[in-house]
């Protein structure tokens, strides 16, 4: 049966591969109604400025009599620099709809296109990588680990980039500055308030300069006053570019959003935009250093005879000669 599938799989990409040549012959170089509507797809993205968009998204469970759909053919198209508040009552698909978009999560059916690119059916291998690169996550109960210090919790998202463990704690550090807790680098996430915990979460979420911050609930543990200030940061965060698309119970808050959706039953019920898109904000783009090589050594001759050390300065110039 692997058999079967491989030769399957290969005979398609062998007959694609065949077409296009076929095409390129005639001079019909992309052509390939495949190719082409990928690329439509990318251009129409990268000039309307589209960072998401969902199509016919359905999220099933069960089957037959325990069927139930937490999203149904549910479409949302997000623009870069945009805030959305999504809201709605219990259980209406607010948690699924972020996963999914979060990539945690796969649908049942329907497209998911980031950046130009179907990512609905790609491998969790993919999905990881994606995940670890352009979104960062902000939960209700903070999901800090207990018995790591403050500072490395911060770090997590940067453990699998190929950086230096300095040049990691170095982000984490700078990052936990921005949010006012650099003095609390070695404090363990119970020696915190839950205003202070969120703020390290947030910390967190941006460490990796993602483009995507999906937060569910994030004051949902909070008293006004900390929920105030939390909000603060998500709005600096959003006016240096980011989008962000957060899940809340709080009306109060929407007049932090660029854009309310509430949903009920697992699809849009209203839809408002209280910032027109050419007024969203542009990105700013923070690069981290990346870890330095180790310089190359320096070649020491380590013998007496310095004809050996002249023997290739000789060779340089016979083969300028040529
Ligand atoms: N693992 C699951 N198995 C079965 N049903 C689920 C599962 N997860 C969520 N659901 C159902 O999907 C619907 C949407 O859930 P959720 O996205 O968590 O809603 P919300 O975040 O708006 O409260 C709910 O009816 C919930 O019971
Ligand atoms: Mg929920």
């Amino acid at each position: 049966m692997l058999e079967f599938f491989k030769r399957w799989k290969c005979g398609r990409v062998v007959e694609g591969a065949r077409l296009e040549s076929v095409w390129a012959r005639k001079g019909l170089a992309g052509s390939n109604p495949v190719a082409s509507a990928k690329q439509k797809h990318t251009e129409k993205h990268v000039s309307e400025n589209i960072i998401i968009e969902l199509q016919g998204l359905t999220k099933r469970y069960g089957y037959g009599d325990t069927e139930s759909f937490a999203l149904k053919d549910f479409d949302l198209t997000i623009k870069r620099g945009e805030f959305i508040m999504i809201m709605g009552p219990s259980g209406c698909g607010k948690t699924t709809l972020l996963n999914i978009i979060g990539l945690l999560d796969r649908a049942s059916r329907g497209k998911y296109i980031l950046n130009g690119e179907n990512v609905a059916n790609i491998s969790a291998r993919r999905q990881a990588k994606l995940r670890a690169k352009k979104i960062g996550f902000v939960f209700q109960n903070f999901n800090l680990i207990e018995d790591l210090p403050v500072i490395e919790n911060v770090a997590l998202p940067l453990v699998y980039t190929g950086y230096s463990k300095t040049a990691q704690l170095k982000s984490a550090s700078n990052a936990l500055k921005r949010f006012h807790l650099n003095e609390r680098e070695y404090y363990l996430p119970y020696q915190l308030s839950g205003g202070q915990q969120q703020r390290v979460a947030i910390a967190r979420a941006i460490v990796g300069d993602p483009e995507i911050i999906l937060a569910d609930e994030p004051t949902g543990n909070l008293d006004s006053r900390a929920s105030h200030i939390v909000m603060e940061e998500l709005k600096a965060i959003h006016e240096e570019g980011n989008t962000i698309i957060m899940v809340t119970h709080n009306p109060a808050l929407t007049v932090y959003a660029t854009r309310v959706i509430n949903m009920l039953d697992g699809q849009i019920d209203t839809d408002v935009k209280t910032v027109a898109d050419a007024n969203l904000p542009q990105p700013i783009s923070v690069k981290i250093k990346k870890k330095k090589k180790a310089p190359e050594p320096e070649f020491v001759s380590i013998s007496d005879n310095k004809e050996d050390e002249e023997k290739p300065k000789k060779r340089k110039k016979s083969r300028r000669k040529h």
